[in-house]
């Protein structure tokens, strides 16, 4: 990929350290995460804090989870090497800069995101009516503001979080930004496009901010725009001004869905843990065998001789994963033909899928046998975050007023 190098490349996304990660995790997630080390400044860290909003009756698990989940990640190909990985606890900037957010977020904003009331009725032998679960989407705001991140790649539940975010970032930016540089800023750029384009610049302004000429909007960007004499900084600058906006202290981040279709669990729903009806990443060949076998499929193929159709069966889907295009028309017509039974049709997706296997538990042997190599894996990780965390927070500090010496 051919990037033009101003553009903000940085990537984050984290994930809740549910313990080994399953099949729909791989495909869905991870698989996206190692496609985008290769062009991307990814961050990718454990959300542990996240998983104690919800699991916090149980923290004796977390360990074992956190580790289990690394091991996968690195499993599946997520390069430490290209990528950075880190625990969230272990940078309690996170923590500050939630507080922090917390200061200008409004209690409605977080009221209304969806996966409040949602998951207050979905997990509903759990009391989640806690301050720490309403403040679960703010918390990860702070986690993409820190890293100033560009892009957020997630799933659809996390697009309206992603949201949220952008619009908690706008309203920091329109709250602090405005500090004694910015006017100092404002004035040096006007000065550089000379008396009579600052002149025209400041009455289109006016004119937009006061009558809500669109036009003048327009006029008055265009005018930024073609200005030879700033720098990107500056037009951007001048933009948010324009729109009576601080200065970008928290960039806007963007969500980049990730458009995964969901992998079918043994039973044909959606995989997942809760429908106990996974593969694990580094499962057992045995199991793994006996479980596709006694998949269900189309109910029509009740005898050998009677034809069945791939869309009415649990099977097809993963076929469509794991099956080249060859496989895949074999299976198309022979079940339509009923030339072949179930059984000899979940074959060649029985092997695939512990070849796959293999591929995995091979890049996690090392890990599981080493886990000292995890930890430094890690703990390298958490030092680079803090890098980029110390900027972010020098900047936050500063812009709200919390300068001391
Ligand atoms: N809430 C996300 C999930 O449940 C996990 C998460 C926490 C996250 N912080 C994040 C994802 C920041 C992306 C960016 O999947
Ligand atoms: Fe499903 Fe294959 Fe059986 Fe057809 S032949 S019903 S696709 S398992």
């Amino acid at each position: 990929m051919e990037f033009d190098s101003t553009e903000n490349r940085r990537t984050l996304s984290g994930m809740r350290p549910t313990g080994k990660l399953h099949l729909g995790h791989y495909h869905g997630v991870l698989k996206n995460w190692v496609r985008m080390q290769e062009d991307y400044e990814c961050f990718f860290f454990v959300a542990d804090w996240h998983a104690l909003t919800t699991s916090y009756d149980n923290p004796e698990t977390m360990g074992e989870h956190v580790w289990d989940m690394v091991i996968d990640w690195l499993a599946a190909g997520v390069d430490p090497e290209k990528a950075t990985l880190f625990i969230q606890s272990g940078i309690l900037e996170h923590a500050e800069l939630h507080l922090l957010l917390s200061m200008v977020t409004p209690l409605g904003w977080l009221e209304r995101v969806p996966s409040f009331k949602e998951q207050q009725q979905r997990l509903a032998d759990k009391d989640l009516s806690t301050y720490g679960f309403l403040g679960y989407p703010l918390l990860q705001s702070a986690d993409i503001l820190m890293y100033r991140a560009a892009h957020v790649p997630v799933g659809e539940d996390q697009v309206p979080h992603v949201e949220l975010t952008r619009e908690i970032a706008r309203r920091f930016n329109a709250f602090f930004g405005k500090g004694p540089g910015f006017e100092q800023d404002i004035e040096k750029a006007m000065s550089q496009i000379g008396k009579k384009a600052s002149g025209r610049f400041r009455s289109l302004r006016r004119r937009f901010n006061e009558q809500g000429d669109r036009d003048a909007h327009a006029q008055a960007l265009e005018l930024i725009r073609g200005a030879p004499q700033l720098t990107g900084d500056q037009k951007q600058l001048l933009s948010g001004y324009l729109e009576g906006r601080g200065k970008a202290l928290l960039p806007e981040p963007a969500a980049l869905l990730t458009e995964a279709a969901k992998t079918p669990g043994l039973d044909g729903q959606k995989m997942s843990k809760s429908y106990g009806n996974i593969i694990a990443m580094r499962d057992d060949p045995k199991r793994i065998e006996k479980a596709v076998r006694s998949m269900p499929t189309d109910p029509a193929r009740v005898r050998l001789t009677d034809p069945g159709d791939p869309g009415k069966c649990p099977v097809w889907p993963l076929h469509r994963i794991y099956s080249d295009a060859a496989t895949c028309e074999w299976v198309e017509a022979g079940c339509r033909a009923a030339s072949f039974g179930c059984v000899e049709c979940k074959r060649p997706l029985i092997r695939k899928i512990l070849e796959e296997q293999e591929e995995i538990r091979e890049r996690a042997e090392p890990y599981v046998a080493r886990p000292a190599l995890v930890k430094e894996i890690i703990l390298d990780g958490n030092e680079r975050a803090t890098r980029i965390a110390n900027e972010t927070m020098d900047i936050v500090r500063s812009a709200v007023g919390m300068r001391y010496f």
